[in-house]
């Protein structure tokens, strides 16, 4: 028996039965269908459509349900094709008739995207917390971590020397623009379709404002081929977690690298770290690696969905349906990946001998230019010069730092005493407190910027 088989003349094949089913999925929306479900009674029955105690029996019936949900008491059963036939079945051995006049003026249709919708609004929240403590942890080791030197690199060779704080925050305030993508998701999100019907609107003349309201939605759908066709927001909440996964990704490589023998810049916390099988000497950055690796079940999920929904006309059709596994899933990984990720910067340790044992001098060859440049030496020039110092060096295995003010005359004879004050890392830093740079006056107003937009998300 199904709730739509009045004009069937048998049942259901069974593989088309196992085929269609997408309750073992959308069973998660079994809270977002109820809450919808009392919005839609009280609706119906400001308007007359239900009495008073029509009403009063479906909304205690609802509530029941979600009662008996939270208690785990619920069974499904093979005949419930999704969550909103498995609600009304539930319903309707709840209370009995009044149950069948819940569907009134009602669709599937409007129904699950109103559900999918709430539901879309509700993980990209808990998403942004998540992502929010993952930048108090980033700005708590920006603030201890202001003295330490490390190298940037770039090409995965060493560049220049940045503070470490400098390196942190560039993760705290790319994750503030991915932020933001998730808030416009969560607005693109914010729209109710309900009271759309099926296709061309509900036969009843429901107040859609109300129910909006009731909701917790901002806005009512304009169109209501629109409101039960449109899923740009599943493919917006989608992007949203795959370019915040790309942006995870890329700091995890990192400090996988940092934390291989070969760099010992970091050290793991042995919680979040994993041996061999075989090798007993082995601390594998697995956190960070499977961070890494999940990026691309995010791209998966996003390019999924997309692809299906690229062929799908307007309205409604079942491929619509695809919708939801990909975005539950990307949603659930990523609630572990932004906590993983912010277990593991907290607890790891930072080697801060190790590092400067590293710093390699050349990092101070742009510096070396730029002397040069304030004693009126084109730049040009004075790279051509240092470009010359660099492969001295190399060939006579001196290190940068180690060459006497004569050594450097006979390069240029524009270099003084006073060069040797380049070969200093500190000074190397203060000398690029431009803002956005990584001297200590530049951190430090970083660092306040920091707080004051985490203090704004609050
Ligand atoms: N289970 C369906 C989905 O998730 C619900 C909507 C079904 N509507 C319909 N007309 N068959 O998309």
């Amino acid at each position: 028996m199904k709730m739509w088989d009045g004009r069937f003349a048998k049942p259901s094949d069974r593989l088309m039965e196992e085929f269609n089913n997408s309750l073992p999925i959308d069973q998660r929306l079994a809270h977002e269908d109820i809450a919808g479900s009392i919005a839609w009674a009280n609706a119906l029955a400001r308007i007359g459509v239900l009495s008073g105690d029509e009403r009063d029996a479906i909304v205690t019936g609802l509530e029941k349900i979600r009662q008996r949900l939270a208690e785990g008491t619920i069974h499904f059963q093979p005949n419930d094709e999704d969550i909103h036939m498995a609600v009304e079945r539930l319903l309707t051995e709840e209370i009995g008739t009044p149950a069948a006049k819940l569907h009134t003026g009602r669709s599937r249709n409007d129904q699950v995207a109103t559900d999918f919708r709430l539901f879309v609004k509700n993980a990209l929240t808990d998403l942004s917390g998540h992502v929010i403590n993952l930048q108090r942890v980033l700005l708590a080791r920006a603030e201890s971590d202001a003295e330490i030197i490390v190298p940037g690199y770039t090409h995965l060779q060493q560049a220049q020397p940045v503070s470490l704080a400098h390196y942190w925050l560039s993760f705290f305030f790319l994750l503030g623009r991915e932020l933001r993508r998730c808030e416009n998701a969560i607005r693109t999100a914010d729209l109710m379709p309900l009271g759309s019907g099926a296709v061309a609107g509900c036969g009843f003349q429901v107040d859609r404002q109300a129910l909006a309201t009731e909701l917790g939605f901002a806005a009512v759908s304009d169109n209501s081929m629109d409101g039960v066709g449109a899923r740009d927001f599943v493919l917006e909440a989608l992007a949203a977690i795959a370019s915040l996964g790309i942006t995870l990704s890329r700091y995890a490589e990192d400090l996988i690298i940092w934390s291989s023998r070969e760099f010992q810049f970091v050290e793991l916390d042995d919680a979040w770290s994993t041996g061999s099988s075989m090798m007993p000497q082995k601390k594998n950055p697995d956190s960070l690696e499977l961070i890494r690796g999940k990026s691309g079940r995010f791209l998966g999920n996003y390019t999924r969905f997309a692809t299906t929904l690229k062929g799908v006309g307007l309205t409604y059709y079942k491929d619509l349906q695809e919708d939801k596994e990909p975005l539950l899933d990307s949603v659930h990984q990523m609630q572990m990946v932004l906590q993983v990720f912010s277990a593991v910067v907290q607890t790891l340790t930072v080697n801060c001998s190790s590092i400067e044992q590293r710093l390699d001098p050349f990092l101070l060859a742009t510096d070396l230019a730029d002397y040069l440049v304030r004693k009126n030496v084109p730049f040009r020039a004075a790279h051509k010069v240092i470009g010359r110092i660099v492969a001295y060096c190399i060939e006579k295995k001196v290190a940068l730092n180690k060459m006497s003010v004569k050594d450097l005359q006979s390069f240029d004879a524009a270099f003084g005493e006073d060069v040797l004050a380049v070969f200093d890392w500190k000074t190397a830093l203060a000398g690029r407190d431009v803002p956005g740079g990584t001297g200590p006056t530049s951190v430090a107003r970083q660092i306040e910027t920091a707080r004051a937009q985490l203090a704004a998300n609050r």
